[in-house]
């Protein structure tokens, strides 16, 4: 069966409003059967996690069915997966666990196209460790991130490097595979932070070479929390601040107080989802879980190229997404206009395109557009032709104005 974007979008009750979404880089809709997961978790007898009553086996099996989910979607190992509120929290917290070995003349590498979610943690860590950090630029023009600018921040004392495995901003898709093989060598761990990622295109950390990725469900059609896949043997090495009474077992003792039980339920369920894109419903879970997010891409690609097809014939509009390898997340300026104003337009239309620089914000100063940012349009799985033709017909509107 080919992508069929009707029927996928049937089982979203958010898009019977009529609404046309881009503003999934900020947040994705969700699927009834996530919204059942939540609710389902919250009516079940449910107690905090244990193995004697029902109800602590409920929030148990809870547990351990999202950490293989996880694992499913992200070709990880599920003894390493962590979830927590948000990926900022959990970038946060394991900033400052890992600081707790870093010492003056230790360095850390971060990127400027990156969201400041994996810049900021490991900017302050480093500051109260007292190492230093070196900043990797990108190319304005093309969006490009060259692995050879991180290279030549390596050093014997480089001891982590932040990289995005996808630009929130602008979507440009650095090369992590050989940013992490450089950093290896270099003796560093590689930090990735896979949250726009996650959402666009099939994910295998291990043969990306991360010994960290954060991802947030919420972006992948799933539930408001955040997650990490971490090389198991790397958390047994860290000690995290952490309640006494708590267990030290990996991966709980990086997850501080308890767990939302109904968010992780939502998100297995969103994994699963993703799995019934496959074409065929055939193998395991990981497998189709790969074949639908390799279908959710192609269905994004063509989109893509129909919105950009559109754009160009739009005077007035300039893309700032160019990279050769990126996702279907558009960055636009219209020069002489303000694009908050279009914006706003386009949300009397019911047509959500946000502008701003949401959160990348030393990416948006990188490409000249300070603080402000631009109008950023993304697509989703749910996305459909008719949705992008109303976008490019607000943006021709708005321009006329
Ligand atoms: C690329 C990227 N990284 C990190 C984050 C932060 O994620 P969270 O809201 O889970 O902290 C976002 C959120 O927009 C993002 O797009």
């Amino acid at each position: 069966m080919t992508y069929d974007v009707a029927l996928v979008r049937r089982s979203f009750p958010a898009l019977r409003s009529g609404v046309a979404h881009f503003d999934g880089p900020g947040g994705s809709q969700v699927p009834e059967s996530v919204a059942a997961a939540v609710a389902g978790a919250m009516t079940a007898g449910i107690a905090n996690r244990g193995r004697v009553t029902a109800a602590e086996r409920v929030a148990d099996d809870i547990v351990v069915a999202a950490r293989q989910a996880v694992a499913d979607l992200l070709g990880a190992d599920p003894r390493g997966v962590v979830f927590g509120r948000s990926m900022t929290q959990l970038t946060y917290d394991l900033a400052r666990a890992l600081a707790k070995g870093w010492g003056p003349g230790d360095e850390v590498v971060v990127t400027r196209l990156d969201h400041d979610a994996n810049i900021r943690p490991w900017v302050q860590a480093a500051g109260a460790a007292g190492a230093t950090v070196r900043w990797a630029g990108f190319d304005p023009g093309t969006g490009e991130l060259d692995p050879q600018a991180i290279a030549a921040l390596l050093g014997p004392r480089t001891r982590l490097v932040a990289v995005t495995a996808a630009s929130n901003l602008i979507g440009t898709r650095p090369d992590v595979t050989a940013i992490a093989r450089l950093a290896h060598d270099a003796g560093a761990l590689v930090y990735v932070d896979g949250v726009h990622a996650t959402a666009h295109v099939p994910v295998d950390v291990g043969a990306l070479g991360a010994d960290v990725w954060a991802c947030s469900p919420y972006k992948f059609l799933g539930p408001h929390c955040g997650a990490v896949a971490a090389d198991p043997a790397l958390l047994e090495r860290l000690a995290p601040d952490k309640l006494l009474a708590s267990t030290d077992a990996v991966p709980e003792r990086f997850e501080l107080g308890t767990l939302p039980y109904e968010l992780l339920a939502g998100t297995t369920a969103a994994v699963d989802f993703l799995a019934g894109l496959a074409p065929e419903p055939a193998g395991d879970r990981r497998t189709r879980v790969v074949a639908g997010m390799t279908a959710v891409a192609a269905h994004e690609d063509a989109l893509r190229d129909r919105l950009e097809r559109g754009l160009a014939e739009l005077r007035g509009v300039v893309s700032h997404s160019r990279a050769a390898r990126r996702t279907p997340t558009l960055l636009l300026s219209l020069p002489g206009r303000d694009p908050a104003d279009a914006y706003r337009f386009l949300a009397d239309r019911g047509v959500n395109a946000p502008a701003g620089s949401f959160y990348a914000l030393e990416a948006s100063r990188h490409l000249g557009l300070g603080d402000s940012g631009g109008l950023r349009a993304g697509l989703a799985p749910y996305t459909d032709a008719a949705d992008v033709d109303r976008l490019i017909d607000g943006l021709g509107a708005f321009l006329r104005t």
